[in-house]
């Protein structure tokens, strides 16, 4: 075994950061065993210089050139989330001729193709496993074990905040408020929780499999995204009673009119696998032409999980170091002429919670808007006896309608004229059903 070590730059030290650190640290001697040269941490960028951290203050730096310019520094693991400064320091790293490693699905979703095309440039490498689903191994296999592959489908749960907050909605009957604030409660919320409630940290995950998934190039923007701060303890509740599970979904679809992009939360039934990965779990599933369905399970955050996809990647890329610089990076060539299906282009089943006056005649009025959309009905299910803030006398049911197969659009502006019909007091919820 050589003596020179691999030198490591950590840019960032928070959860990830010092799950990482410890990782190199207390393992040490096996990571020397599987690359053939000790791998060490070199210098650690933080904000806050004097606050106590897991390694040695004499490591830290707050000046990234100590680790961006260092020319001992073999390979920069990027883990200071936000798209800036982080964009810039990768870029930065690779012309400085450094490997990079990073878990940023935000800067993977907006910038990865130029960032892949840049380390190719150089001869160098970007492996950034962390940056979809923590420790569940899912980039790798896309990258190398499913390439034979035309894939067919991604469907996937990859927000634990969310799904924590929904599993909690389900089982506790509690509403949304509520089930927000046990999880920041218990640090499953960030304080401020936009990023994963309202859909956009599923979306920029989703920007990078799809990527991945269909050799296209996919942009966060072209994702559709609807967040779970909308739906109710009632949607839960006849969810349940129907035989559903509700999950926020990211779905990446091949279909003969294009690729569907798509976030929202969803109905999935019960038997499906999806519908049982609860709390902070996350999970993937991809459908192949050869392989058939797959499924990647697991936990998708926390300082261990995303450690042990970080540190697989700089294992791998200093095994590449060791050997010579390994292997050359395969840049794939993106299809920039795949078309993106718009949502209004889609085409799935609905659940649609409403409530209405409760007199006879009402669900005749509601289903000739839908049929006049050529949206039919699966079934009219419930209908409840509920309160309505300033209707007096007037008695209200909730009532809720399953539909067939039908297209976006037309379902959306069915919606909007039913919303319109006197005999309506609110449109609940529209959920799309997807099993
Ligand atoms: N947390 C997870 O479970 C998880 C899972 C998968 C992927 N990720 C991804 O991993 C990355 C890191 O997440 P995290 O949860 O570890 O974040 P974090 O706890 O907020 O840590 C960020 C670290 O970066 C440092 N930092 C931020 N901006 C900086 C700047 N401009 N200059 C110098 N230092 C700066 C911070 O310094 P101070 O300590 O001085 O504030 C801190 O050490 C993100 O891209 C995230 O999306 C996280």
């Amino acid at each position: 075994m050589k003596d020179d070590a691999i030198q490591v730059g950590l840019l960032g030290l928070g959860t990830v950061g010092s799950g990482v650190a410890q990782a190199l640290q207390t393992k040490a001697a096996s990571i020397a065993r599987r690359v053939g040269r000790p791998v060490v941490l070199r210098r650690a960028l933080v904000r806050d210089l004097a606050r106590e951290r897991v390694v040695p203050r004499t490591l830290l730096t707050g000046d990234p050139a100590e680790i961006l310019e260092d020319p001992t520094i073999d390979i920069v693991v990027e883990l200071l989330g936000g798209e800036e400064p982080a964009y810039q320091y990768m870029l930065a790293a690779l012309d400085h001729g450094k490997l990079v490693v990073t878990a940023n699905k935000e800067v993977m979703a907006k910038h990865g193709p130029e960032v892949l095309a840049r380390a190719a440039a150089r001869g160098l490498d970007v492996a950034f496993e962390a940056s979809v689903g923590g420790g569940i191994p899912v980039i790798g296999p896309f990258r190398l074990d499913l390439l034979a592959n035309d894939i067919q489908e991604v469907t996937a749960i990859i927000n634990g905040t969310t799904n924590y907050i929904l599993t909690q909605m389900a089982r506790g009957g509690v509403g949304y408020s509520e089930a927000l604030r046990d999880a920041q409660a218990l640090g499953y919320a960030e304080p401020d929780p936009r990023n994963d409630v309202e859909g956009i940290d599923a979306a920029y995950k989703l920007t990078i499999l799809a990527t991945l998934a269909f050799h296209a190039r996919v942009r966060p923007e072209d994702v559709y995204v609807e967040g779970i701060t909308r739906l109710a303890a009632a949607d839960f509740r006849y969810a349940h009673e129907l035989g559903y599970a509700i999950k926020l979904l990211a779905i990446a679809r091949q279909t003969t009119r294009g690729i569907e992009l798509r976030v929202h939360p969803a109905f999935l039934a019960s038997t499906d696998m999806l519908a049982s990965v609860d709390g902070v779990y996350n999970a993937v599933s991809v459908e192949g032409d050869l392989v058939g369905r797959i499924l990647f399970y697991g936990r998708g955050a926390g300082a261990g999980p995303t450690a042990s996809a970080v540190v697989a990647d700089v294992i791998d890329l200093a095994q590449r170091l060791q050997a010579g610089g390994g292997r050359a990076p395969v840049l794939p060539a993106l299809d920039t002429a795949r078309r993106l299906l718009p949502i209004s282009e889609v085409w799935t089943r609905y659940y649609l919670r409403l409530v209405v006056v409760d007199r006879p005649g009402v669900i005749a009025q509601i289903t000739k808007v839908l049929g006049d959309h050529e949206i039919s009905l699966a079934s009219v299910i419930q209908k409840e006896t509920v309160e309505v803030a300033g209707a007096g006398e007037v008695a209200h049911a909730e009532i809720v309608l399953m539909t067939h197969r039908a297209r976006e659009s037309a379902v959306q502006q069915a919606v909007r004229e039913i919303a319109a019909l006197p005999v309506v007091a609110q449109v609940g919820s529209v959920i799309r059903v997807e099993s």
